[in-house]
């Protein structure tokens, strides 16, 4: 827990004093420290400072430069109109709580990320969960919902993930589109790991399924293929408007400092006009889920760059494997455990990036077979880090 990774984000970083291959960059195009994004993060910070700009956009913290983003983010996920969050939980948290009131009927996928599960802690009227992806389902719960907002005067609000961060595998949005010709509601698709990744021009999964038209509101963090910190929503003009009076987390803190957002330009920018970056992407995470795969491994059902390989172990054994993982075959990705994912499965997360290499893939598959043999043996049981967890 809390490994401390050190050196420039990039596949071959420190840990614990030895190079390990890194997987969880959160940079899926490698933008971190491509050259002319370290120069405009290092120009806007000479230029500014960190602390500008002073206020709440609402009271001093306003620039032209925020107004630009905003307008080339909707732009390129056809929306309207964008505003920017500062941070992508807190943001999301926000835009739910600001839309809905307690007559509003939310139904959400049971897999949604934590920020959404936050944002129905704080909703006072109803909401329905469907079990992940599971349209069937959705569409019994939006049968509930109907009646409750019938009764109540209110609306409903649907919420899923473009591409869900653990499993990798994309939200069935172009199911859900289709439930809007039986029932009246809107939907907001938080889309975290799709942009930047999914679709054609990688304006996300709403792209790739060709339903961008449908998503009422889109969101995006800044955290993953734009290797930085911040957030948008985008969506009509009239309910983006509403949002920016009403959200909370974004009227009652500082806005986004500029460092932050003349880098998303320049990140936005090449994301937008340089393809080799997603071309990049996707050949590493071919040759990584093809060669797990023709090894047997089972990698679920991701569609998307994020590659859960799925093991069967304890709690106990998967802190030894990921030890024995770390710092006997130098590969660090993230362990997810019970109570994440149902006990008995172990699942190593790794997340390809535009500057992983074919031979960092090799390395990682021979790793993984090794501690695979070594985990069904029965190796991982035996040891004193193992017992220590008593199961
Ligand atoms: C699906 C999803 N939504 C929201 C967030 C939160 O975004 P941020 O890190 O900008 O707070 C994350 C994590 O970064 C995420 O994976």
């Amino acid at each position: 827990m809390f490994p401390k990774l050190e050196g420039e984000i990039a596949p071959r970083m420190k840990f614990k004093g030895k190079e390990v291959l890194n997987w969880s960059l959160n940079n899926y195009l490698g933008l971190a420290n491509q050259p002319e994004v370290r120069k405009a993060d290092a120009d806007a910070a000479t230029k500014w400072g960190a602390a500008y700009p002073m206020g709440a956009r609402m009271m001093s913290g306003n620039t032209d430069l925020h107004e630009q983003l905003e307008n080339e983010l909707a732009e390129f996920v056809s929306k309207e109109k964008a505003y920017l969050l500062n941070y992508g939980y807190q943001g999301i948290m926000s835009v739910i709580d600001s839309l809905i009131d307690r007559k509003d009927v939310i139904v959400y996928d049971g897999e949604c990320h934590a920020c959404i599960i936050d944002a129905l802690r704080m909703h006072m009227g109803k909401r329905f969960v469907f079990p992940h992806n599971d349209i069937e389902s959705c569409e019994k719960q939006l049968v509930r919902a109907e009646r409750l907002s019938k009764e109540t005067g209110g609306g409903i609000l649907v919420i899923t993930e473009g591409v869900f961060g653990m499993t990798g595998d994309m939200g069935n949005l172009k199911e859900i589109v289709k439930l809007k010709d039986k029932f009246q509601f809107r939907l907001l698709v938080d889309d975290a790991h799709g942009f930047g990744t999914m679709g054609k021009t990688g304006a996300g999964s709403g792209e790739e399924q060709g339903v961008q038209d449908q998503i009422d509101l889109y969101f995006s963090t800044f955290a993953k293929s734009m290797a930085s910190i911040g957030a948008f929503i985008a969506g009509d003009a009239k309910v983006i408007l509403y949002l920016k009076y009403n959200m909370r987390s974004q009227i009652f803190a500082k806005a986004l400092p500029l460092i932050m957002v003349e880098g998303a330009l320049k990140r936005l920018d090449l994301l937008k006009n340089r393809p080799e970056f997603k071309e990049n992407l996707w050949k590493i995470v071919h040759a990584l889920q093809n060669g797990l795969k023709e090894k047997g491994f089972s990698i679920g059902t991701t569609n998307s760059p994020v590659t859960p390989v799925v093991l069967n172990g304890t709690v106990g054994e998967a802190a030894t494997l990921s030890k024995d993982l770390r710092e006997n075959y130098n590969i660090f990705c993230s362990v997810v455990i019970y109570p994440v994912v149902p006990k008995g499965m172990i699942i190593l997360r790794l997340i390809p990036t535009a500057v992983h290499s074919i031979e960092d893939v090799v390395e990682t598959i021979a790793a993984f077979e090794a501690i695979k043999e070594k985990l069904n043996s029965g190796y991982y049981k035996t040891t004193e880090l193992a017992a220590s967890f008593g199961e």
